[in-house]
């Protein structure tokens, strides 16, 4: 079967949509066919709804805080009111705030990895449910990384790992009530200087000289001994999401150039 217009006719809502990999997957679906959502707590996020918009697009953005559960049930909300329905969740918020070693991160900085890198997912996990069981269908698209195998940053590479177990816990879970999760597990993705930092407080000498060793074990660690694209991340975590992956549930899809995490 064809798909020509993957996403023609469906609702997808992303999270962490204002730049970097889940502005490029809002982006892409919108020009193939779907009403997009787009959530972040960076007010510029407008600007991605504006540009989809001019060039034809349906969207709308929501600002809210995605550690916060009302955050997450807001994000559903407003989707549903906006186009009366989810069929494809993105949950792509998450980063590593800090690089270094796991000796050296302070009990706080350990909630903070957790809070940024597994807990907007969960809640959105749990927000969109009574949606998709409504529908009978629905997709969810997990973000996770090549990090569960990696240096300097354990507490987001433990986030990373809990994504995981939700993405196959919930598979098994919701398979017969018509919904997959699937997620793809990132390397290191070479983008434009973020607008909003990963860590607002900066990077002193020290952490850059510890991400520079993150950086280059997550070089070496690929058979390709490279970085991948926004659009090589763009497009199997799109592929996952369309009718295209109907048969795939549960599954957590290395895109890191031969590195499995
Ligand atoms: N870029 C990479 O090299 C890489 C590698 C492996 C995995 N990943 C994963 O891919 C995903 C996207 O990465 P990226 O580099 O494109 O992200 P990014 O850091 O460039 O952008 C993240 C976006 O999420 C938003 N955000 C953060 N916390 C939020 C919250 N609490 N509520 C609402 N919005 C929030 C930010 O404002 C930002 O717009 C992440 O889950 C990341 O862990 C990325």
């Amino acid at each position: 079967m064809i798909f020509a217009a993957r996403f023609a006719g469906k609702v997808m809502v992303v999270t962490g949509a204002a730049q970097g990999i889940g502005a490029g997957v809002a982006t892409r679906a919108a020009a193939e066919g779907a009403s997009v959502v787009l959530v972040d707590r960076a007010d510029f996020v407008t600007e991605v709804e504006e540009a989809i918009v001019a060039a034809g697009g349906k969207a709308v953005s929501v600002q809210c805080d995605l550690e916060t559960y009302e955050g997450a049930a807001q994000a559903m909300t407003t989707a549903v009111s906006a186009f009366g329905r989810i069929d494809i969740l993105v949950n792509n918020v998450g980063g590593a705030i800090r690089m270094r070693p796991y000796a050296q991160f302070e009990p706080a900085q350990i909630d903070a990895e957790i809070r940024r890198s597994l807990m907007p997912t969960l809640y959105c996990c749990h927000a969109v449910l009574p949606v998709m069981l409504g529908q009978g269908s629905g997709t969810i698209v997990n973000l996770s990384s090549n990090a569960t195998r990696g240096i300097r940053r354990v507490p987001y590479s433990a986030a990373k790992g809990g994504i995981n177990g939700l993405t196959q816990a919930l598979a098994m879970e919701y398979a017969e009530a018509g919904i997959r999760v699937v997620a793809t597990a990132p390397g290191g993705t070479s983008a434009p200087p973020r607008r909003v930092a990963r860590n607002p407080l900066g990077d002193d000498a020290q952490e850059q000289a510890w991400m520079a060793e993150a950086v280059a074990q997550v070089t070496s660690s690929a058979f390709m001994k490279r970085y991948g694209t926004l659009e090589e991340q763009i497009a199997p975590i799109l592929f996952l999401a369309s009718d295209e992956a109907s048969y795939v549930t549960g599954s957590v899809l290395p895109v890191a150039g031969g590195d499995i995490g």
